[in-house]
């Protein structure tokens, strides 16, 4: 028997934002019935941009419910930039932790989450933001999990072995048919790891007790590249001069036709708001 935290019980008892919304400005669905766990997940934005409402519909066991019901709650009031940083994490910790059984619950509304502002995006004719760019391959015909959803779960969660990859997003736990294309993902992806430099290259950078320097390591690290990197990219600080921060995107953000727009949408706009409205980003190329 799993443990599961009062907050958990209590969202599935008494679940927020259960239904649909007629106006949604953005709607996703993941899973399906016949897997046996299904979301889906509405919003509405006000007139600032910001999520008004959020509402979700699901077929799930009790931690789908709860974890639906948090992510529901938390994006209230948001922007979509900053619903965009919710990682499935930040789901389960709001949730005071899942069991590790349980953790594929939080993905599929994080995955929700994504779909939901990718259709708002198209609908409204806008460049989807790089990081939500999603590719479906499907790799798990049982339980419908595509490979990009197993890759980055083997990324933020450092897994090495199926079963793992099983408890946090349900694929391989059926047939057993996709077991062979799992383990060829964790190899290839530890191959990637096991490769990548270590952390933010850092030149020309002030002395390491300037605090605005330091504000913006930390930034570009805590918020930026942690984020990216779920997505299989990776930012690095080149330089700081003057009021001008020099980056360079790498791994999948290299090449995303959409760098420019998550170097000053994104990246510049959390410098700014974090650190000094001042502050201007470079994208240096490699
Ligand atoms: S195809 Fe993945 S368990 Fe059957």
């Amino acid at each position: 028997m799993w443990d599961y935290s009062e907050k958990v019980l209590d969202h599935f008892m008494n679940p927020r934002n259960v239904g649909a919304l007629d106006d949604a400005d953005g709607v996703g669905e993941v899973g399906s019935m016949a897997c046996g766990d299904a979301l889906r997940l509405c919003f509405k934005l006000d007139a600032d941009g910001r999520i008004a409402d959020a509402r979700f519909q699901t077929f799930g066991c009790g931690s789908a419910i709860a974890s639906s019901s948090m992510l529901t709650e938390m994006l209230k009031g948001l922007t979509l930039e900053q619903a965009a940083r919710i990682s499935n994490e930040d789901i389960a910790r709001e949730l005071d932790g899942l069991p590790r059984e349980k953790m594929h619950c939080s993905v599929m509304g994080r995955e929700a989450l994504e779909a939901a502002m990718i259709d708002y995006y198209r609908r409204q004719g806008r460049e989807v933001p790089c990081g939500l760019l999603v590719q479906d391959v499907e790799i798990c015909h049982c339980f419908q999990v595509s490979r990009e959803t197993i890759v980055k779960t083997i990324r933020q969660y450092r897994l090495r072995e199926i079963e793992d990859v099983t408890h946090y997003t349900k694929a391989g736990g059926g047939c057993t048919a996709c077991h062979h294309d799992i383990r060829h993902l964790i190899e290839e992806v530890w191959q990637e790891l096991e490769a990548a430099p270590a952390g933010l290259v850092q030149v020309e950078l002030p002395a390491a007790g300037d605090e605005r320097s330091r504000q913006i390591r930390e930034v570009l690290e805590n918020d930026i590249a942690r984020a990216l990197r779920t997505d299989g990219g990776d930012i690095e600080l080149v330089a700081i001069r003057g009021r001008r921060v020099h980056v360079k995107l790498t791994g999948a953000c290299a090449s995303c036709p959409s760098s420019g727009a998550t170097i000053k949408g994104w990246v510049e706009q959390q410098l700014r708001e974090h650190v000094s409205p001042d502050l201007e980003v470079v994208e240096e190329k490699s």
